[in-house]
């Protein structure tokens, strides 16, 4: 529960930061303190909209044309503060859990709620991925497991593998996935993409969702990836944005904040063949600005 010596020891800790640095064990609590805030602060935000009642159509009988307008007027624009709400609140969930490599209990938190905004365009990509059953298929990246817990229901006979480089997505990971992990049909491991602990042509798929913006050398790791990608087999790289004319202000502005690296539709092409990969290709989501780029080794 966030009370008024909470606030007061984060704005402490926030000065003390500022003026001469934290201690370890103060960012750990800086971390958590934050971490509480925002889930305080996004609950209320949550039972006040809940609380919005919007008015029934039954009445619509009794009501002026210029109290139609002024309804309708109101609908828009709630609708636009909720959706500007929600993403500002996911944008400091982001912030506080760090992406880039997520830690303590913010970086838990937001894998947890990653694994749900994610979920649509995962679900969207994967679905173009040919698998068989018996199939060997590695998430690199793979944040909080979501990803390899959908993958399982379509293999069988088969492997999955996980790995990060973050401790936290790994906990996550081998959590959501624990029944999985006990029967011996997927391992996570914990390392970077750039040095992966398996031998050459394993898989006969590979995936990474929302994680190559943060790749240390992009080009070294795409061929790390290429190594234990299986001749045949598909490597698929899927994020929700790509570099182009019409990206908007909220897209822009995530890339500048996190430092994410934004590849342009020609220079994904350009970088899978390089790799090697036979055949690439590109798919784009309409009304979106996800990409899902297939190449086949
Ligand atoms: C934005 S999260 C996405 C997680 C998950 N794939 C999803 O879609 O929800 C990015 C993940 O990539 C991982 N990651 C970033 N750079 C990495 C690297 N060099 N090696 C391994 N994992 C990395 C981070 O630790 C983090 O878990």
């Amino acid at each position: 529960m966030i009370n008024k010596d909470k606030i007061e020891r984060i704005n402490f800790l926030a000065r003390k930061k500022k003026a001469e640095g934290l201690t370890a064990e103060e960012l750990e609590e800086q971390q958590s303190l934050r971490a509480e805030y925002l889930e305080a602060v996004r609950a209320n935000l949550k039972s006040q909209l809940d609380s919005i009642e919007i008015m029934s159509p039954d009445y619509e009988e009794s009501y002026t044309e210029e109290d139609k307008t002024h309804i309708a007027e109101m609908n828009e624009k709630l609708a636009v503060e909720y959706e500007d709400a929600k993403r500002k609140e996911r944008m400091s969930v982001t912030e506080a859990g760090n992406p880039r490599k997520p830690q303590g209990e913010a970086g838990k938190m937001m894998i947890e709620r990653m694994n749900e905004s994610h979920a649509e365009m995962t679900a969207w990509a994967l679905d173009k991925l040919n698998l068989k059953p018996t199939d060997k298929v590695l998430d690199v990246g793979c944040g909080g497991g979501a990803a390899l817990k959908r993958l399982s229901g379509r293999i069988d006979g088969g492997k999955l593998y996980g790995i990060d480089y973050s401790e936290v997505s790994v906990e996550a990971s081998k959590e959501l996935n624990k029944a999985d992990i006990e029967s011996g049909k997927m391992e996570i491991h914990q390392g970077s993409v750039s040095k992966m602990p398996f031998e050459d042509n394993l898989f006969d798929a590979i995936i990474t969702v929302e994680s190559y913006y943060f790749w240390p050398d992009l080009e070294e790791d795409m061929r790390e990836v290429f190594r234990v990608l299986k001749e045949g087999g598909t490597f698929m790289l899927i994020a929700e944005m790509y570099l182009n004319d019409d990206l908007d202000e909220h897209h822009i502005e995530m890339a500048r904040k996190f430092e994410l690296r934004n590849l342009t539709v020609d220079e994904f092409k350009a970088l899978f063949e390089k790799t090697g990969y036979k055949e690439t290709k590109i798919h784009l989501k309409d009304g979106k600005y996800w990409i899902c780029v297939e190449g086949k080794k």
